[in-house]
């Protein structure tokens, strides 16, 4: 066990998101049972000791806790089908850009988390972030366990929300992209496939591990690479060029405004 007791959790909506949270939650050692209307395709999960379940209503009248993770468009549907078994349990929902008013709407009397994780959740890296309402403090306790399961949590404010989904929630695909392009720059310059991989992704790490680590500017770490008339301003000349910054920054702003859109058009 990784966290406190074993508890019974149900996980709405077995897909991307939701069959890793049930793996990660279930290898934990708790009590997880996984819903989706093609119930079929979960079956890897069963591996991982999870339960399989077709009717979300069953699923959530025998949880404490009630991870909900279908699309956006789907969270009104669910929460009307299960609002009667889930009172005063702790419901927690990962659909971007779901206020917690509209949950609190749909499930008056539960203990409403929103929370944000990544798909690194398959391997216990999630960056989490979450928003809580109507949780005392050993709940919070509580939800923060069943979190570290997937990795790093944070409690924030719901009006980062959006901008957590535009950020780490999206993140993972902008940096795929980014790594995309290192390797095949590393195929550019006739490096061989798989060294070209393994070069950009221990780099990847490394850079990430030794920001965390060192608490330095990533500026400073840039520095600390470029030399005078050396290779790498040579590179860093061409990034500049491609506008890479504003690029990013447009992604992560446009992911949020989107996150933002789905808000307005979901909400009471
Ligand atoms: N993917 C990510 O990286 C990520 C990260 C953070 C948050 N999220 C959030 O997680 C949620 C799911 O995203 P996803 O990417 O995992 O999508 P997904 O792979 O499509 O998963 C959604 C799942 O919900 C199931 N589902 C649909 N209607 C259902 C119902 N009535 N009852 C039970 N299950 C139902 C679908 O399976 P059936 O069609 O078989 O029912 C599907 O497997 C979204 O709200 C998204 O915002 C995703």
């Amino acid at each position: 066990m990784d966290t406190g007791d074993a508890m019974r959790i149900a996980v709405i909506g077995a897909g991307m998101i939701g069959g890793a949270v049930a793996k990660a939650l279930s290898e934990a050692g708790h009590e997880v049972t996984a819903t989706r209307r093609n119930i079929e395709k979960a079956t890897w999960l069963m591996e991982y000791g999870v339960k399989l379940e077709r009717s979300n209503v069953e699923a959530a009248k025998r949880a404490e806790v009630v991870f909900l993770a279908v699309k956006p468009n789907k969270v009104g549907k669910v929460l009307d089908e299960i609002s009667g078994t889930i009172e005063n349990k702790i419901l927690i929902s990962l659909a971007a850009g779901i206020p917690i008013a509209l949950l609190r709407r749909k499930a008056p009397t539960a203990k409403i988390v929103r929370a944000m994780p990544n798909i690194a959740i398959l391997v216990k890296e999630s960056f989490t972030a979450y928003a809580a309402e109507g949780l005392d403090g050993e709940e919070i306790k509580l939800v923060e366990g069943l979190f570290s399961t997937f990795g790093k949590c944070l409690r924030i404010d719901e009006e980062h929300m959006d901008a957590i989904t535009g950020l780490s929630g999206s993140g993972p695909a902008y940096v795929s992209v980014f790594l995309e392009s290192m390797v095949y720059g590393g195929l550019k310059v006739g490096l061989p496939r798989e060294i070209a991989r393994r070069a950009a992704l221990q780099t990847l790490l490394g850079t990430a591990k030794l920001l965390m680590e060192t608490e330095e500017h990533p500026a400073e770490i840039r520095d600390m690479v470029i030399t005078p008339g050396g290779t790498t301003i040579d590179g860093i000349f061409e990034l500049e060029e491609g506008r890479i910054r504003t690029t990013v920054m447009k992604a992560i702003d446009a992911s949020t405004k989107k996150s933002k859109i789905l808000s307005t058009r979901l909400s009471p």
